[in-house]
């Protein structure tokens, strides 16, 4: 492929536009975040995140082009998320990318996010010395706000399901105990923090192993700390946390410690065990909760221990940015993949199924009606404890 390939990244609250040189060189790359924008409401406004993009998509593209000293002439392709994600936003990034690949007249291609948090992986920094690729069969573990996910691969592009979640996906677990500790929004990187400050070992909360599966599950830790909260604020004639009640700065951070604790346990055991069975060579980790420095430490030492190489993007790279979509789209581009100017949006989006589920887990339905009601369940399913209510 020649020229650069140009990624867009708008599925959910960050604006992410990068150019790439080849699957894995970042040329230059800009998030515009809207943590701010959301923080007042506790959790994304699906609207107000569209028209943000919307405002933020073409100063990215400038500042990313000054950057590298390219125009939009060096623009040999477009990769651009297709899903899953909140649709109005993803939208947004698809008119974009569809407008530039018609005018330049490149090839344009769709991108799977979940597929881009697992390419980070692949990623390097411009000047960041070559390093070889991670070596296959590998164990890839996805945590993000919507996701979280356990999955083989033997080759490029290549998944095979091992476990996901049954219920809420890990971030969106830090993130509503972050909102029952009165920590704000994102809860993930505030858990953390209020986390460091506490002394000693963190007390213990639940962990769902559900037996040998390589499923997660976080709704049970989630209730257990609810409970904790709920029953300490009332034995300290507190109000509860919908009405503003917090424990001290203290417990606040022996509970955020305590959950944390209990979530980097099951996912760091979880994938170190996948990695043994299954004899990989390698174990990459991708989304925003791999940002997650008690998570990152604990695999650091299970991996060397297994003698298995342990790929985590830096943490900038792991929540949400337009290079990891690049990373992707270059494999899919160079697989022949190519996406008309009727590229869809996707609510919903699994990236592999589980064995012997060829379409769905849930019960087929009949008809346009049907799968447009199964589309906006599943978006409200992705979408949950993400969306401020
Ligand atoms: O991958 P991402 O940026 O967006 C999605 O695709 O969902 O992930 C965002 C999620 C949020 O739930 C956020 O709380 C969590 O990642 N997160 C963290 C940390 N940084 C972000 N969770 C735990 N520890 C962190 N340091
Ligand atoms: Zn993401």
């Amino acid at each position: 492929m020649n020229g650069l390939l140009l990624a867009v990244e708008s599925s959910c609250d960050e604006t992410g536009v990068a150019l790439l040189d080849g699957p894995r060189r970042i040329v230059a790359q800009a998030v515009a975040s809207q943590v701010a924008l959301h923080a007042g409401s506790g959790g994304i406004v699906p609207e107000l995140a569209a028209r943000a993009h919307l405002r933020w998509l073409d100063p990215a593209l400038d500042e990313v082009l000054g950057t590298a000293g390219a125009s939009l002439a060096d623009v040999g392709s477009i990769a651009v998320t297709a899903g899953p994600g909140l649709v109005g936003s993803l939208l947004v990034g698809l008119a974009y990318a569809k407008a530039l690949a018609w005018a330049l007249d490149v090839p344009l291609v769709g991108v799977n996010h979940l597929e881009g948090h697992l390419y980070a992986a692949w990623l390097l920094d411009p000047g960041e010395p070559e390093r070889p690729e991670p070596p296959f069969p590998l164990i890839a573990l996805v945590v993000s706000g919507g996701h979280t996910f356990l999955v083989e691969m033997r080759d490029h592009l290549s998944y095979r399901l091992l476990g996901e979640t049954v219920d809420d996906a890990a971030g969106e677990a830090f993130d509503k105990a972050g909102r029952l500790l009165g920590l704000g929004y994102p809860g993930g990187p505030a858990i953390a923090q209020a986390a460091a400050g506490a002394p000693g070992r963190p007390e213990r909360l639940p962990r769902a192993w559900l037996g040998d599966s390589y499923d997660f599950s976080f709704s049970g830790l989630k209730t257990a700390l609810r409970r904790l909260v709920e029953a300490e604020l009332a034995a300290a004639g507190l109000p509860q946390a919908e009405d503003g009640g917090r424990l001290s700065e203290a417990r606040v951070a022996a509970l955020a410690a305590a959950f944390q604790e209990s979530v980097v346990d099951v996912l760091a055991r979880k994938t170190l065990r996948a990695a043994e069975a299954t004899g990989a060579c390698a174990i990459v980790v991708g989304g925003g909760v791999a940002s997650n420095e008690a998570l990152r430490t604990r695999l650091v030492g299970g991996a060397s221990s297994l003698g298995v190489e342990l790929v985590i993007p830096r943490p900038g790279l792991c929540t949400d940015n337009g290079a990891m979509i690049g990373a992707a789209g270059a494999r899919r581009l160079a697989a022949g993949e190519r996406a008309g100017l009727d590229l869809g949006a996707r609510a919903s989006w699994p990236l592999a199924r589980p064995a012997g589920a060829p379409h769905s887990r849930r019960p087929p339905r009949r008809g346009a009606v049907g799968r447009a009601y199964a589309e906006i369940r599943d978006a409200e399913a992705d979408a949950a404890g993400r969306v401020a209510r």
